[in-house]
């Protein structure tokens, strides 16, 4: 054999001999029984700390924001989807908090011909007005909820009822105290919903509470229908305003959708906050910022308002002039 031969062929044999020994380590055992398939690494992965959690996960930190949205109808997009991979939060990763909700909600809600008729869609151009998604919306629990409660009392069998009631909320339903409301022309269907929800213990209040638990359903009926059937009367401007009502207005902006311009009623479902007493409006605003006062509406708005917000507010609703209701 020539010798250069010889020597190619060694040099070839040598080379298998090594790939031979190398291959145990180089290439997994797991390998050859399972392919690519990192059978081996399975422990090691199941060790690694998981990039998603589950909204689970997240309840006993967040437990308000979990409830609401437990029980809301975004249950099916997890709070990840929104706030991102919760990796690593708390110690160093600050989960993002969505800033444009415009960008995040029409995502999956913009109307377009091939999204599933079952996912809900809006037109965006009629829809919102320009104004960000979370100004009406709590992202946390979306479904604006509106309420139909038929008022079929009687007007007469309630003002006798309301007797009881004239020493806090005036004789006529405009109250004589800036911290209790006046319930004059109120919405009667606000009004029916308001006292079931001090009866049922859904809102609790130390002087409505016990109050409530004494009316029937009639005369919840019959006192809602007779304050919502009396005039409401202007609050007289007080001598050293609450807040700065210019301000106000451009805040109330965001609240026009549901309480009506200017306070006058939006949905008759909801409360109208027009010529309503100003402290009581800042106490009730703080109330639902603390979470003292339930309703996932207002809880997503008032989140976002500061103490000089509210009483700007409560100055510009204050001073609006209230329609008395048919
Ligand atoms: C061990 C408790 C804990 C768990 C579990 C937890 N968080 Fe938090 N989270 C916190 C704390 C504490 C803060 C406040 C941090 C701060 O303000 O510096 C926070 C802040 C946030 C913020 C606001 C960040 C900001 O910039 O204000 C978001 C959003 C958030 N968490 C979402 C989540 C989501 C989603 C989950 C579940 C996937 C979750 N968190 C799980 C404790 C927790
Ligand atoms: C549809 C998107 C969406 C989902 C789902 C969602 N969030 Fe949010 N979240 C938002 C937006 C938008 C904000 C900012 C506006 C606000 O505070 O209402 C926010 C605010 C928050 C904040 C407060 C941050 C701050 O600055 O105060 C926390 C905490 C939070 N979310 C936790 C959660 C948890 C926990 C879940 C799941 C149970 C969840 N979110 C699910 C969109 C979402
Ligand atoms: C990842 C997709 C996704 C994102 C992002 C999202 N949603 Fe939703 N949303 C859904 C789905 C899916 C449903 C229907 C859930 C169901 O009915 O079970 C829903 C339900 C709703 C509903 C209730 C509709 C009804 O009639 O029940 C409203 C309102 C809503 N979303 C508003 C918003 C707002 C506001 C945002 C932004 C803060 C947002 N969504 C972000 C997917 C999304
Ligand atoms: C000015 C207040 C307001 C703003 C801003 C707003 N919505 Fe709504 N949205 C409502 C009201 C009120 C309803 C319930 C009445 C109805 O069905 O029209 C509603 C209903 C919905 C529904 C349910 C529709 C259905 O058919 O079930 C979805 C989804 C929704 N909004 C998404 C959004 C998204 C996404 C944005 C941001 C682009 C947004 N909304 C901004 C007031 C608002
Ligand atoms: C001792 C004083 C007092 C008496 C008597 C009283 N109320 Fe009240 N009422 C209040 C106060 C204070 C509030 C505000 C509670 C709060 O901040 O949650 C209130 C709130 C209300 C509200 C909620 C108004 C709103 O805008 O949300 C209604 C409705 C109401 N009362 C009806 C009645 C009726 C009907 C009676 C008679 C059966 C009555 N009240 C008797 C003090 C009283
Ligand atoms: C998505 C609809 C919605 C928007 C937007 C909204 N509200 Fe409300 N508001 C409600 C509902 C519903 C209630 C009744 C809550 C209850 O039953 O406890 C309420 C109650 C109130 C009350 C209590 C009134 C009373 O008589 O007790 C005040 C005050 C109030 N809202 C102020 C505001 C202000 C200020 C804004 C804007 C910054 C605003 N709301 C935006 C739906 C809304």
């Amino acid at each position: 054999m020539p010798k250069h031969i010889f020597r190619l062929v060694s040099l070839i044999l040598g080379l298998i001999v090594v790939a031979v020994l190398a291959r145990p380590f180089l290439i997994a055992d797991s390998f050859y029984r399972f392919g690519h398939y990192r059978a081996n690494a399975v422990p090691e992965i199941a060790a690694k700390e998981p990039v998603l959690q589950t909204a689970r996960y997240c309840q006993a930190c967040h437990t308000e924001r979990h409830a609401q949205w437990s029980a809301g109808s975004h249950k099916s997009v997890t709070c990840e989807v929104c706030h991102g991979p919760a990796k690593g939060h708390t110690d160093k990763n600050k989960l993002p908090v969505p800033k444009d909700s415009l960008k995040l909600c029409t995502l999956c809600h913009e109307a377009m011909p091939g999204r599933p008729s079952t996912q809900p869609q809006i037109e965006l151009a009629k829809h919102n007005a320009g104004k960000q998604c979370i100004t009406c919306h709590n992202p946390h629990t979306p479904k604006i909820v509106v309420a139909t409660i038929k008022i079929t009392g009687n007007a007469a069998a309630g003002k006798k009822r309301a007797e009881d009631c004239a020493g806090c909320h005036g004789a006529d339903g405009n109250s004589p105290n800036d911290t209790w409301p006046n319930l004059a022309g109120q919405n009667g269907a606000y009004l029916a919903h308001i006292l079931g929800a001090y009866k049922s213990g859904d809102q609790k209040n130390e002087i409505m509470s016990p109050l409530a638990q004494d009316l029937s359903p009639a005369d919840v009926q019959n006192l809602s229908a007779y304050f919502a059937s009396m005039n409401c009367k202007a609050t007289p401007p007080a001598a050293k305003p609450i807040g700065n009502s210019a301000a106000g207005k451009v805040l109330a902006e965001n609240c026009s959708a549901c309480h009506g311009e200017g306070g006058a009623g939006g949905n008759p479902a909801w409360p109208k906050l027009a010529a309503q007493k100003p402290g009581y409006l800042v106490n009730v605003l703080k109330a639902f910022k603390a979470g003292l006062r339930k309703d996932p509406m207002m809880a997503g708005v008032a989140r976002g308002l500061s103490d000089a917000n509210m009483a700007d507010l409560a100055a510009f609703y204050a001073a609006q002039s209230c329609q008395p209701t048919k």
